[in-house]
């Protein structure tokens, strides 16, 4: 094992250079290996052989953005849109519940139909019906008093990823009309507000450099989120990015182990854009550090338009064919999923302010 990654595991606190180098030894069989036993040692001190579920819906694919990479980006007209009403979403947790799952994760575009009044009445209606699950949103930037909002209406966990926090890489792929500025002020209110919060980025994205990728960790060293989503950039066809070539999946897992150092106790999924990389992309995130799976909720005939990047995975199939699937692929590597919220280390019951 390389000489930094050694030292990396007696303390994370690294400097710039450091990091450069440690990133730069992604090709190393040994310093690899190395991290990955220690990031799984880690995981099975905070966590055993226990692997949480998430059960994502995906209510909408409208979006006033036009981040370059997505394929739900407003510019996207080829893009069918569809919106889940309220009844649909809780037809999702309701089939979701009999399947075990303890947290639902409300995933969308920035869709302005889903008022801050619109999105409250859902959350409180699922907080009602189901008061031992967890509700994650995903739903992009908003104020901090729509933040406030949600959380009083029962969110407990909110999803930002903060794409690069590296400036300069952030304008390369978002318009001059989003700032990571914003980014890191929403992250920041969430916290404060009390939400269990989880940032990440797309390894491999255009324009990407192991410069960028140190100052992403260093950025999630000081934020200290209580997850991080992680998965390869995969090109989508109606995008300015289509022809630039994917994300390395052994360069995602590489980074699965060195999150997993940085931050024993996060939640770290192992992403659909991971497995939809590779074939076994889940179980190899599993195997390096990751403790947490994403199965998809949402109604099979709206799978497809929730069409982020190309060759998405388990687009065709039910809600409960996607989580038997995934128990299995889960216990093939030696772990087992579990029916239990999975809340972050150290949260009881956080205060709602
Ligand atoms: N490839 C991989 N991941 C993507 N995302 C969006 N577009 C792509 C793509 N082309 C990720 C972003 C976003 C999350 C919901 O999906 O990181 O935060
Ligand atoms: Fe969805 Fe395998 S996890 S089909």
């Amino acid at each position: 094992m390389k000489e930094i990654a050694k030292r990396y595991i007696k303390d994370t606190d690294i400097t710039k250079e450091e990091w450069i180098e440690l990133l730069g030894c992604a090709e190393d069989p040994d310093t690899v290996q190395g991290l990955a036993k220690e990031a799984v040692r880690i995981r099975k001190q905070y966590y055993g052989e226990k692997v949480y579920v998430r059960g994502l819906i995906e209510f909408t694919n409208y979006c006033k953005n036009d981040c370059y990479y997505c394929g739900i980006r407003r510019g996207n007209l080829h893009a069918c849109r569809y919106r889940l009403r309220k009844e649909e979403i809780l037809d999702c947790c309701r089939e979701g519940y009999q399947l075990g799952f303890r947290t639902f994760v409300l995933q969308g575009g920035e869709d302005r139909w889903f008022t801050d009044e619109r999105m409250a009445e859902i959350i409180r209606a699922i907080r009602e019906t189901y008061p031992d699950c967890a509700i994650t949103l995903s739903i992009g930037e908003r104020s901090k008093e729509s933040y406030r909002l949600f959380r009083q209406a029962g969110a407990d966990r909110y999803l930002l990823r903060h794409e690069t926090a590296n400036e300069r890489h952030y304008g390369t792929l978002h318009p001059s009309s989003m700032s990571l500025a914003v980014r890191k002020q929403c992250l920041h209110d969430l916290r404060e507000l009390g939400y269990q919060v989880g940032a990440g980025f797309m390894v491999g994205s255009p324009g990407q450099t192991l410069n960028c990728l140190a100052e992403d960790l260093m950025f999630l060293k000081e934020l200290k989120p209580h997850m991080v989503g992680i998965g390869p950039f995969i090109p989508h066809h109606d995008t300015i990015f289509a022809k630039e070539p994917a994300g390395s999946v052994s360069m995602t897992l590489y980074l699965l182990s060195l999150i997993r150092i940085l931050l024993p106790q996060v939640l770290l999924p192992a992403t659909t854009a991971l497995g939809t990389l590779d074939p076994k992309g889940r179980e190899k995130g599993l195997s390096v550090g990751a403790n947490v799976v994403m199965p998809n909720l949402s109604p099979v005939q709206n799978r497809k338009q929730y069409d982020l990047y190309d060759n998405k995975i388990c687009t065709g199939e039910e809600a409960a064919e996607c989580l038997v699937c995934l128990a299995q692929r889960v216990q093939r590597v030696g772990y087992h999923l579990v029916h239990e919220r999975g809340d972050a280390y150290g949260i009881e019951k956080e205060p709602i302010l």
